[in-house]
């Protein structure tokens, strides 16, 4: 699985435990888009740097990081393909992946620690959406594009 990664100036500190945890699987593929310091950027550019990704099929998944997790939950969630989840506990990762079908992670990095982050980040690796009458409302979502 390729995983492309991306935070503002908010939670790059995260953003590298996050990338941590993710190596403890060997077939999952990082690609880091930013940002690597301190100097402040916009969420939205980081939001569009890893979502082009997955809707171009280059990458399988994304995670993005911003102070909160918020801005750039909202910034994701306005492209289209893109079903981003904030999570700030471990249950609602699990139903993210499982209830949602969510391609993009939204993790808060001046809110959840370092650990529950990397708890957060396995069960929603390890996830698996689980269809049914799950499908058919993943597919109303994403119908809600085109209105
Ligand atoms: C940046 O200061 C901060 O606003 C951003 O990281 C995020 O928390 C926005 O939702």
């Amino acid at each position: 699985m390729k995983i492309t990664i991306g935070s503002d100036h908010g939670a790059v500190d995260l953003k590298e435990e996050v990338k941590l945890v993710l190596k403890e699987f060997a077939d999952i593929e990082i690609h880091d888009v930013g940002t690597f310091g301190n100097e402040s950027v916009d969420y939205p550019d980081i939001a569009e740097k890893v979502c082009a990704e997955i809707v171009n099929g280059v990458s399988d998944r994304g995670i993005v990081l911003c102070g909160t997790g918020i801005g750039i939950s909202i910034a994701a969630n306005k492209i289209k393909g893109i079903r981003c989840a904030l999570c700030g506990d471990v249950y609602s990762a699990k139903m993210s992946r499982e209830h949602n079908d969510a391609n993009v992670l939204a993790l808060g990095g001046r809110v959840t620690g370092f650990g529950p982050a990397g708890e957060i980040v396995r069960a929603w690796i390890t996830s698996e959406f689980t269809g049914g009458r799950h499908a058919r409302r993943v597919n109303k979502i994403m119908a809600l594009e085109n209105k």
